[in-house]
């Protein structure tokens, strides 16, 4: 049985299709900050299987050990935490207290109750400015704003805890860019507010809910002078869960994984696919460059590849149209 911390959220629902598609029982703990409890009801009508949801924070122990009392939890996947760059950087405690203090809770009660797999969520962002692409999972490590320091120093609390207690076993998943949507379109992104991410924000132009997308610079040293980033279908990042569950349960340790496809994609290409594929017009301006991007990061997928046997089998086109297939079936 896998506890999902954040399951309702974004990547969380989507991992828990496909954590119950793969045999696996499922545990959520949300407290909805950034998603909604009908998604529940969702993974259950598109797996046509059952799981259990608790409603309540990360932070509170006494919940947690209630779940672990009630379920046999073999291995744990935490997703649960803020993610939005700008606000951790208007909000930085906010952001600290949040991701850093809930995953210590998390991995105390763990303990107590002598479970030592996890698998958690960070981000392509703790490579900061890359040196070399595609980025290996060795690159240098550093961030650009309190968000990603947060999962940084999440991954030295992980460190710390494997070198105290070497029963435990960590996988630690890098994630470069999540789109797309189950095919199924009844679980999504579906951000609150304007996006500040390009896919929700492709969609709402393209649905004429927002006027015009900025493109941020056009003046990068990349093909066509606009960003470049690794998208990855978000069932295939759920599909990568799956790998590192097998993983964290075969063996101890802790070990750091990239989960993107290794190709690069710019902003216009996003934009000409998504028109192509769904037959519709995204107005778009290029403006200045947004402050903190950089010009590209894309996976090195070598080692998810060769030790966790991941490869994604979605195509930038099946981003675009599943993206634009909820967006429509869930009035976004
Ligand atoms: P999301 O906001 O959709 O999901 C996070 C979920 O956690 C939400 O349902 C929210 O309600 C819940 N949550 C937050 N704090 C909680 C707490 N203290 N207790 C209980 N529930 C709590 O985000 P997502 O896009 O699904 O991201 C999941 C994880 O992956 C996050 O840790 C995020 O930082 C990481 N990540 C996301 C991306 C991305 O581009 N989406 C990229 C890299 C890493
Ligand atoms: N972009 C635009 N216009 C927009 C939004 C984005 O041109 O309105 C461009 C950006 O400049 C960038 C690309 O589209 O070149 C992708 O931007 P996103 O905001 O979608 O994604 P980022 O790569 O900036 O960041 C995302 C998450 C971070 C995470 C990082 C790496 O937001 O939390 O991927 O995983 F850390």
């Amino acid at each position: 049985m896998i506890l999902v911390t954040g399951g309702t959220g974004y990547i969380g629902s989507h991992t828990c299709v496909e954590l119950l598609k793969n045999g696996y029982e499922v545990v959520i703990i949300d407290n909805l900050s950034n998603s909604n409890n009908d998604v529940v009801d969702r993974i259950k009508k598109i797996t046509n299987k059952d799981l259990k949801f608790y409603f309540g924070d990360v932070s509170d122990k006494e919940l947690l050990r209630r779940i672990f009392t009630e379920n046999k939890i073999d291995a744990v996947i935490h997703f649960a935490g803020y993610k939005a760059v700008g606000e951790s950087v208007k909000l930085p405690l906010k952001y600290y207290d949040n991701n850093l203090y809930s995953t210590i809770c998390l991995c105390e009660v763990m303990k107590e109750f002598s479970c030592k797999k996890i698998v958690f969520s960070s981000s392509a962002t703790v490579y900061g400015i890359p040196k070399t692409l595609p980025i290996k999972e060795d690159e240098a490590l550093s961030t650009t704003n309190p968000y990603g320091t947060t999962k940084l120093m999440i991954e030295q609390i992980l460190k710390d805890l494997y070198v105290s207690d070497n029963e435990f076993s960590i996988a630690v998943l890098r994630y470069f860019n999540p789109i797309g949507a189950d095919k199924s379109g009844l679980i999504g992104e579906n951000p609150n507010g304007i996006p500040n991410n390009l896919m929700p924000y492709i969609v709402k132009v393209a649905l004429n809910k927002l006027e015009i997308l900025s493109v941020f610079g056009s003046d990068y040293d990349t093909p066509d002078g606009t960003g470049v980033r690794d998208y990855i279908h978000v069932v295939d990042l759920a599909r990568g869960h799956i790998k590192a569950i097998e993983h964290v349960m075969k063996q101890t340790g802790i070990d750091y994984y990239n989960l993107g496809t290794g190709v690069g994609y710019s902003v216009l290409d996003i934009i000409k696919t998504f028109e192509k594929v769904n037959n519709v017009k995204v107005n778009y301006k290029i403006v200045d460059r947004r402050p903190g991007d950089i010009a590209s990061s894309y996976a090195d997928v070598t080692k998810s590849y060769k030790e966790l046997g991941f490869k994604t089998i979605y195509t930038l086109e099946d981003m675009c149209k599943d993206a634009y297939n909820f967006a429509i079936k869930n009035d976004i």
